[in-house]
């Protein structure tokens, strides 16, 4: 089956040495590029939970995972599947405890289902990094 990927180019691979994650708009969506050892991964901006922006969350480069700093989820940045999902811990737990008492939709919000990252395909060409976004 062919598959029918617009791409489109991006930034200078260069200027991942000094910011080795960057948030790109690309039309409507705000795409999140990642650079790990030598590989750019590319990602929907917004994490699959609640919508939340992943920019600036922190990545482990040996799990090749983005956290998400809002409710404590994980996700690997180059399939997107799940690492960890709404894993509050602490004094973080003991809020959405509190608030889920008071308040449905806190209590719906922390009830999701896991639910993939979206990610896209990425490509170098003529020295910058390329999305590839399905038609
Ligand atoms: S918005 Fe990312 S885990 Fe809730």
């Amino acid at each position: 089956m062919k598959e029918n990927i617009k791409w489109t180019k991006l930034t200078d691979i260069k200027s991942f040495e000094l910011k080795p994650q960057q948030l790109i708009k690309v039309k409507r969506d705000e795409i999140l590029i990642i650079k790990d050892d030598t590989n750019f991964h590319a990602l929907n901006n917004r994490c699959p939970h609640m919508g939340l922006s992943l920019n600036a969350s922190e990545c482990n480069m040996k799990d090749k995972t983005i956290h998400c700093k809002f409710h404590s989820s994980s996700f690997s940045y180059k399939s997107g599947e799940v690492n960890d999902w709404l894993n509050v811990k602490g004094f973080e737990k003991f809020m959405v405890w509190l608030y889920s008492k008071f308040d449905k939709d806190a209590k719906e919000m922390m009830s999701m289902k896991p639910a993939k990252a979206e990610v896209f395909k990425t490509k170098v060409e003529e020295e910058h990094v390329w999305v590839g976004i399905e038609d």
